[in-house]
């Protein structure tokens, strides 16, 4: 392959605008968009804030420019500034958005997604992905009157306590007594554990596949939900799927059907409004009255600007058949850094659904010579991370894939030649 040799990037603004923020803000810029976190490694081959985005781009503080491949965590799906997503908000903004009582768009999206995912009876709105995910486990204690939970080793439900980890700072033993674990894919471990502590476990909640930070990701055995959904049936657990992060990339319908089930809760937020803050749960009717019977609310959640951009977001992924493009340029594209690698002798692993795909360069144990790679990527204008999964968006085009090789390829002969 032939490339153009390109200049790295340098990030003097940036950094200039983190010592300011350090100042004021608790850790600069808290949480995965910031250094602490450790989604951008290294840490010197990332800029610290964006000034302007567009389509499937964005451009940082010292007006680089980035093929963006984590489309904001998550929530860019159509590519940022989506005019008809746009003019949607706009024309609901005009009209109202945070009042006293609700906008009747609220139930217009509740109609569209009961009418689009299929094991949905019920929307119930909220802002973040963690709002449902608690709502959820906490639907699940109610309607069972049990108080474990069943989780997947290596899983990320938020921030809540309850999702924490006793050795995290400002969690108590309480928070997450009843927390149970088995390894991803493991039916045998999970019909044990049920078992063993038969009629005590309210709820199994997992992503519909393993894509955890820091390792490969792994979607579900053959048989692995269908096995899943039979024991919470036998157990009478209830099955919350996280589709947080996947949901709307694998499909419309929801990832519960896309992998052959039904979910009796799903977990919605991200790519829901193409940015617009928006979050919800869907559930089935066995479980409506007890959502109803909660106490659980907060200040922005019927905002109505979110909801018609979320009803446009929708509606626009269907007229594209998102999913299927997904899926399309998503292959295209690791096909083309795979064999890129190969090329200068080196082993890339994409694994996880192409839509939302990992990568590590399998030569070094370390991960470092993948770091190194990554690095040199963001240095010259593509957005990777090293130890989290991408995603993709449907403003990205053929041309923006040739692009993303070239410079993948390029970055592959520095770190082989180093
Ligand atoms: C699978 C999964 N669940 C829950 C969450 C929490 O969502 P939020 O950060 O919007 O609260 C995330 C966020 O990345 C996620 O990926």
């Amino acid at each position: 392959m032939t490339t153009t040799a390109t200049t790295p990037f340098t990030y003097a603004k940036s950094l200039e605008a983190f010592d300011r923020a350090r100042r004021v803000i608790p850790a600069g810029i808290p949480g995965h968009q910031g250094p602490t976190e450790g989604c951008y490694i290294p840490r010197d081959a990332f800029p610290l804030f964006s000034s302007r985005a567009e389509g499937t781009r964005f451009w940082d503080l010292d007006g680089n420019e980035y093929l963006d491949y984590m489309c904001g965590y998550g929530p860019n799906v159509l590519g940022y500034g989506d005019p008809v997503v746009d003019e949607a908000a706009r024309r609901q903004a005009a009209l109202e958005d945070v009042v006293t009582i609700p906008s009747t768009v609220m139930v217009d999206l509740a109609e569209l997604l009961v009418d689009t995912v299929a094991s949905a009876d019920w929307a119930f709105f909220a802002k973040n992905g963690g709002d449902t995910t608690t709502l959820a486990v906490m639907t699940a204690r109610a309607a069972t009157m049990r108080k474990k939970v069943v989780f997947v080793k290596g899983y990320y439900h938020g921030v809540a306590p309850w999702t924490q980890k006793l050795d995290y700072p400002g969690v108590l033993e309480e928070d997450i007594a009843h927390n149970l674990s088995v390894p991803w894919n493991d039916l045998g471990a999970l019909e044990a554990l049920l078992r063993e502590h038969r009629g005590e476990v309210a709820a199994f909640i997992s992503t519909p596949y393993m894509h955890g930070n820091f390792v490969d990701n792994e979607l579900p055995a053959p048989g692995y939900w269908e096995g899943v959904r039979r024991l919470c049936d036998e157990h009478g657990v209830v099955l919350i799927m996280d589709d947080v992060r996947a949901g709307w990339r694998l499909d419309l319908a929801g990832s519960d059907h896309h992998y052959g089930i039904e979910a009796d809760l799903l977990c919605f937020c991200k790519a829901i409004g193409n940015g617009y803050n928006l979050a919800a749960l869907t559930g089935r009717e066995s479980l409506r009255e007890t959502v109803a019977s909660l106490t659980y609310t907060g200040s922005y959640w019927m905002s109505a600007v979110p909801f018609a951009a979320s009803i446009a977001t929708i509606t626009r992924l269907k007229e594209l058949d998102a999913p299927a493009m997904f899926r399309s340029l998503g292959t295209e594209l690791t096909s083309g850094l795979v064999e890129a690698a190969s090329g200068h002798g080196l082993t890339l692993v994409a694994s996880g659904e192409p839509a939302l795909f990992y990568l590590r360069l399998a030569d070094d144990d370390s991960l470092m010579l993948h770091q190194r790679w990554v690095a040199e990527c963001v240095r010259r204008g593509v957005w990777f991370t090293s130890h989290h999964n991408h995603f993709l968006n449907a403003a990205l085009t053929r041309g923006d894939i040739r692009r993303t090789i070239e410079i993948a390829d390029e970055a592959f002969g520095i770190v082989a030649a180093g």
